[in-house]
């Protein structure tokens, strides 16, 4: 049967994917930044997975106004990194794995939780961003990646409550599968940011290293905290970070098993807008 051995959190900007792309790793302002990654590369290259299930959001770059799904799970052999503006990142086409995403589908649905199917898909800095930071800048992906998009940019979004819910299904479909992979599942955006209106570069620290410390100690408790809170609290693009409990749920502890191990934290602001969080967490 398949297994879930980790999750891995991380911050997404797109201005972390110009300063690798633009070779601008080296200044002091990314290096900071970056040093953050140091640990977790080597880690991604000692506990490579065989597939990472990847829950990011997209920036109404392949959806839009005219189509808003709550949960997409990507069931397509590969994706192309999107054009945002400035054209496609140069990072590889992310490998799907067609099979796996559509056992999922299946069994996540069957278990009550709406998901919108998608077969075709360019992926934006929400996804190659964290692929970047944690795999490094490679020639090719290390394994195939299931991408899982999350509607946290168009009002209503999803409860943190839910999220955490359907990580504890994610977790009973992947255990559900009759191969013996090894899948990693990603929760990424966040922390506290606001990119517009009145409080536009708002960043809490205090709260954002509480955030950490909930999920990793209490999670489902933190999944009851109301949207409003986020907003309030750390910022309108601080939303993202319900996505970090549907990696969350997912894990042992919350299914009755041993606390996961914190293989890594790190925490720094500034990046861009944002203050950038980052958890490995591994299961026993
Ligand atoms: C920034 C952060 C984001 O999450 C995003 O999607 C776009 C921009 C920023 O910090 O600039
Ligand atoms: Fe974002």
């Amino acid at each position: 049967m398949a297994r879930i051995t980790a999750s891995v959190y991380t911050s997404h900007v797109p201005a972390i994917g110009a300063a690798l792309d633009l070779g601008k790793t080296g200044e002091p302002y990314w290096q900071k930044v970056f040093a953050g990654y140091e640990f977790s590369k080597t880690w991604m290259k000692e506990n490579r997975p065989d597939v990472i299930f990847l829950v990011y959001n997209d920036h109404a770059t392949a959806f839009s106004l005219e189509l808003i799904p709550t949960f997409a799970i990507g069931t397509a052999a590969e994706f192309k990194p999107a054009d945002e503006g400035w054209g496609p990142r140069p990072v590889p086409v992310v490998k799907g794995h067609p099979e796996l995403a559509s056992h999922i589908a299946q069994s996540v649905i069957q278990d009550d939780f709406d998901l919108t199917i998608v077969n075709k898909m360019d992926v934006d800095h929400g996804l190659t961003v964290p692929l970047s930071l944690v795999c490094g800048q490679v020639s090719e992906w290390p394994c195939p990646v299931i991408p899982f998009a999350v509607n946290v940019v168009q009002y209503p979004v999803p409860s943190g409550r839910r999220c955490f819910a359907l990580g504890q299904a994610i977790r009973r479909a992947v255990e559900s599968y009759d191969e013996p992979l090894k899948v990693q599942i990603w929760g990424t955006g966040g922390m506290s940011h606001q990119l517009q209106g009145a409080r536009a570069g708002l960043i809490n620290r205090e709260w954002d290293n509480a955030f950490l410390d909930r999920l990793i100690a209490d999670p489902a408790q933190l999944s009851q905290m109301p949207h409003i809170d986020y907003v309030r609290e750390a910022g309108s693009e601080g939303i993202e970070l319900v996505m970090w409990l549907i990696a969350r749920g997912a894990m042992a502890d919350v299914a009755g098993g041993a606390a996961p191990r914190v293989a890594h934290r790190f925490y720094h602001v500034p990046a861009s807008n944002t203050a950038v969080g980052h958890l490995i967490l591994e299961d026993a």
